[in-house]
C-alpha cells in the first residue's frame, strides 16, 4: 500500500506502508498524517485509491459506524484479490473467506454467535493450565542454549498448539500452517507468489475438507465439532462457511498472538527500566501486555472496509464503494487520546487502545490473546529474568495487516 511522504505538511513521495523500512520510521510519519491528512489518500492493494485514518476518535468511528461495510457485496465492489487468486488457480475462495469479519450484519451475528459458543471466559479460563504446561515445555527444550530465537523456539509454537487443541487438531499436522497462513495474509502482487499462494490455499482447502469430514463422523468435544454442529436460530452452517470460520480461527488465533508475545518481550527488553519495574511488581503484568498491545500494535492496520453509502468526513467527500483503511498503530499513538503516546510505560491508566478492534467485529479471542500472552511472558521471565537482547536492531516483517519480527535472538 502506498503512502505519499509527508514532511511539514506537504505530501510527497509514495513511500510503501507495508515494507519492513516503513515500520522502523512508520510513528513519527503517521504524525505528520494526523496532523495535516485526517482523511489521507492512499493507494491501495492493485493500486486502488482508498483513504486512510490514523486519528483515535476517527478511528473508532469507521470501525463503528453501520455505513461502513465488511462485505463487498453490500459495498457493490469487486474483490480483485480473489479475482487474482482465480485467475492463478484456486477458484473456490468462497470456501475460505466466507466468515464473519467478511460479513455485515445480519449474517455476522449469526456466524459469531456460533463460534462465540466456545470463546465464552469459563472455557478460556480453564485453557490456563494446559499453556502453562505448554510454556514450560517449549522452555525445557531451549534452557541449555545460551542464545535463542524467541519467535521459532517459543513466540510461534505456542499459539498454535492452543489453537490446534482447541480445534482438536492433531500435534503431527501443526507444522503445516505456518506456510498455510502465510499464504493468507501475503499481499503480494508479484504473479509468481500469487501462484504459489494459490497452490498452498488449494492444500489448506483439502484438509479442511478432510478433518471437518472426519470430525462430523466421529464428533469430539472440540471446536471443529461444535462448528459443524452448533445452531443458531435452528439454522447450521454451511460447508462454505465452516471452512472459513476454521480459516480465520486458525491465523487470526495465531499471527497476532505470536507477535503480541514477541513484541511485548522485545519492548521490556529495550526499556530496561520497565522491565525491572515489572520484576519488581508481577501484578503490573496485565497492565504491561495493554502497554505493549498499544506500543507494538500486533495488528498494525484493520482489515479492509468500504464505504456503503457516500458521506463527507473533516471536509473529505467520500464515494459509496472508496476503500477505508484504519491504522490501529497509529490512532493508538494518537497525542489527542494518551499522554506522551511514543513512551513505552507499563503503569499507564486508563490504556484505552485500539489493539483488537472496536464495534461488532471486536475480537473474538483477545481474552485467550491476553492469557497466552500473559503466561508466556511470565514464564518466561520467571526462568530467565536476566535474558537480554542479542542484537540491538531488529528487523520488522514487510506484511500488511501486521507488525512482527522473523526472528529475536536473546541471550539467556
Ligand atoms: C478480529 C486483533 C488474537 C479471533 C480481530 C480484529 C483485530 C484483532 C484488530 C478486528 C479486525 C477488524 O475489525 O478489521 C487481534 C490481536 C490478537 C488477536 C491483536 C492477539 C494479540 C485472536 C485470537 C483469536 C482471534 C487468539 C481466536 C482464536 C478473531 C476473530 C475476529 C477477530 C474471529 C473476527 C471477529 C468478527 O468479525 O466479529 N482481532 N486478535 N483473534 N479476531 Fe483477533
Amino acid at each position: 500500500m502506498l503512502l505519499q511522504k509527508v514532511e511539514k505538511g506537504e505530501l510527497l513521495t509514495y513511500v510503501d506502508l507495508c515494507s519492513a523500512e516503513f515500520k522502523h520510521s512508520s510513528h513519527e510519519m503517521y504524525k505528520e498524517i494526523r496532523i495535516h491528512h485526517p482523511v489521507c489518500p492512499v493507494q491501495f492493494y492493485l493500486n486502488k485509491n482508498a483513504w486512510l485514518f490514523t486519528r483515535y476518535e476517527d478511528a473508532m468511528q469507521m470501525l463503528k459506524d453501520p455505513r461502513i461495510s465488511k462485505d463487498y457485496h453490500t459495498a457493490s465492489v469487486e474483490d480483485e484479490g480473489e479475482e487474482l487468486l482465480v485467475a492463478a488457480g484456486f477458484e473456490e475462495s468462497e470456501y475460505l473467506f466466507n466468515h464473519m469479519l467478511n460479513a455485515d450484519p445480519p449474517n455476522h451475528t449469526r456466524l459469531r454467535a456460533v463460534s462465540q459458543k466456545a470463546f465464552t471466559p469459563k472455557a478460556i479460563a480453564r485453557l490456563e493450565e494446559k499453556i502453562r504446561h505448554i510454556a514450560d515445555d517449549l522452555l525445557n527444550k531451549v534452557e541449555l542454549k545460551q542464545t535463542i530465537n524467541l519467535v521459532d523456539d517459543y513466540s510461534f509454537p505456542l499459539p498454535i498448539i492452543v489453537i490446534c487443541d482447541l480445534l482438536g487438531i492433531p500435534k503431527e499436522d501443526r507444522d503445516k500452517f505456518r506456510k498455510w497462513s502465510n499464504a493468507i495474509i501475503d499481499s503480494s502482487e508479484d504473479p509468481e507468489q500469487i501462484a504459489e499462494n494459490a497452490i498452498l490455499l488449494k492444500e489448506f482447502l483439502e484438509y479442511l475438507r478432510a478433518i471437518t469430514a472426519q470430525k462430523r463422523q466421529e464428533p469430539q468435544e472440540d471446536l471443529i465439532s461444535t462448528l459443524i454442529f452448533a445452531e443458531e436460530d435452528g439454522q447450521r452452517l454451511n460447508e462454505k462457511e465452516i471452512y472459513s470460520t476454521l480459516m480465520l480461527l486458525i491465523v487470526a488465533g495465531h499471527e497476532t498472538t505470536v507477535n503480541l508475545i514477541t513484541n511485548t518481550v522485545l519492548a521490556l527488553l529495550q526499556h530496561p527500566d520497565q522491565f525491572q519495574l515489572l520484576k519488581d511488581n508481577p501484578s503490573l503484568l496485565d497492565s504491561a501486555i495493554d502497554e505493549s498491545l498499544r506500543f507494538y500494535s500486533p495488528v498494525e492496520l484493520a482489515t479492509e472496509r468500504w464505504a456503503s453509502e457516500a458521506m463527507t468526513i473533516h471536509g473529505q467527500d467520500i464515494q459509496k464503494g472508496d476503500p477505508i483503511i484504519v491504522s490501529i498503530a497509529a490512532a493508538n499513538r494518537d497525542e489527542r487520546m494518551f499522554d506522551n503516546p511514543d513512551i513505552f510505560d507499563i503503569t499507564r491508566k486508563n490504556n484505552r487502545h485500539l489493539s483488537f478492534g472496536s464495534g461488532i467485529h471486536f475480537c473474538l479471542g483477545a481474552m485467550l490473546a491476553k492469557l497466552e500472552a500473559k503466561i508466556a511472558v511470565q514464564t518466561l521471565i520467571n526462568r530467565f529474568p536476566s535474558m537480554q537482547l542479542a542484537e540491538k536492531e531488529v528487523e520488522w516483517r514487510g506484511n500488511y495487516l501486521m507488525r512482527g519480527l522473523e526472528k529475536l535472538e536473546l541471550h539467556l
